[in-house]
């Protein structure tokens, strides 16, 4: 067994590098990743990171080994690695181990990203809630007309906070659930006329008509969770009645796919179609994240959380459903699921 077959075998990459910091060894995982000209070459020409330098020094001096952290954007992409590296002192080298951690650090930083949104968007209403508070003990408090409107004005807030506790419960029991994919049989007409109904003051708030037609044979039937479903629904229908013109019409359509796209199989389709501004198409890859609005202000005018949609998604995925959004700025939005049918067999 040859030490460059050992070299080669490993899925990480590693590169050797002599006394005097010349690489001597490198396998295909490091060819990959730094070019594949690297042998003979000084280290420094090729990774040019000065912690990652001393750390091969150090080892190169008599330290059993040392670690280094390397940030580069290779193929325009950031990547993080923790290097170790080594000594192979019966050759008087330096082996370098790269362990990609970009993903870990990814995540750590979204978590504590939304960490800080979570905690913005409950001091808001919490903050407004203080200083009115502090209102109806001093100035307001003989002002039956004031008080009223204070208390009309705590009320949303704290609907609004609710909802976004709600929303976030929502969030942690679907991540709790993991990849397990829904069985249930699920008649989504009844679903979304179920929907249609809870939503009818809202609809009514905006004098918006929301209408359902179904261009396929009902019952309509799918794999489901009720419940997630419903709440996709009830998500996407609000919006629309939302952002949609005061006055105007969503249009809710099912309609049967022979063949899903990246789902061997038959489908269904739901668009849920408004009359709004729309959205413009910089914004349509975005609107699934947490928290992102293209509107703070007018989102959360009208109650938003900034959750809906990452819900929506994290649902539709479980479902092995398609989320797709289209728009044309002043003709109105189109959000459309994509579900798969059980097999007739
Ligand atoms: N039908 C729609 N028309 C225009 N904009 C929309 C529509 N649906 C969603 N959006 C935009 O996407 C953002 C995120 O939606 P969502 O996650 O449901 O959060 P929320 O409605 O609480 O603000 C909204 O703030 C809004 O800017
Ligand atoms: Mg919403």
């Amino acid at each position: 067994m040859s030490s460059s077959e050992v070299l080669q075998a490993l899925p990480i990459p590693v590169l050797v590098v002599g006394q005097d910091q010349r690489v001597t060894g490198q396998n295909g995982a490091a060819a990959h990743l730094f070019g594949a000209d690297l042998l003979g070459r000084h280290v420094a020409t090729a990774i040019r990171q000065p912690a990652l330098l001393e750390a091969i020094e150090a080892v190169l001096v008599g330290a059993p080994h040392a670690d280094a952290r390397l940030v580069f954007s290779p193929h325009g992409r950031d990547l993080i690695y923790n290097v170790h590296v080594a000594t192979l002192s019966s050759e008087r080298s330096a082996i370098l181990t790269f362990l990609d951690v970009s993903r870990q650090e990814e995540a750590g930083q979204m978590r504590s990203d939304f960490v800080a949104n979570v905690s913005h968007e409950l001091r808001t209403p919490l903050t407004a809630l203080t200083g009115f508070i502090e209102t109806l003990r001093g100035p307001a408090r003989d002002d039956p007309a004031a008080r009223a409107r204070f208390l009309d004005i705590m009320e949303k807030e704290a609907g609004r906070m609710n909802r976004l506790v709600t929303d976030l419960l929502s969030l942690g029991r679907l991540e709790d659930m993991g990849w397990m994919r829904p069985t249930d049989l699920v008649e989504l007409d009844q679903v979304i006329l179920m929907v249609i109904n809870a939503l009818n003051p809202a609809a009514k708030d905006r004098n918006v008509d929301v209408r359902a037609s179904f261009d396929t044979t009902r019952p309509v039937i799918v794999l489901g969770d009720r419940d997630q479903l419903t709440q996709v629904f009830t998500n996407l229908t609000e919006n629309a009645i939302k952002y949609g013109h005061k006055g105007g019409t969503v249009q809710i359509t099912v309609k049967a796919v022979a063949q899903m796209p990246a789902f061997k199989g038959p489908g269904l389709e739901v668009t849920v179609q408004d009359d709004g501004d729309g959205i413009d198409s910089k914004h349509l890859g975005r609107l699934t994240e947490r928290f992102y609005r293209v509107d703070n202000h007018r989102s959360r005018e009208l109650g938003g959380t900034g959750l809906g949609l990452a819900i929506v998604k994290h649902i539709v995925n479980r479902h092995r459903g398609r989320l797709r959004i289209e728009s044309t700025p002043g003709a109105g939005s189109c959000f459309s699921v994509t579900l798969p049918v059980p097999d007739p067999t």
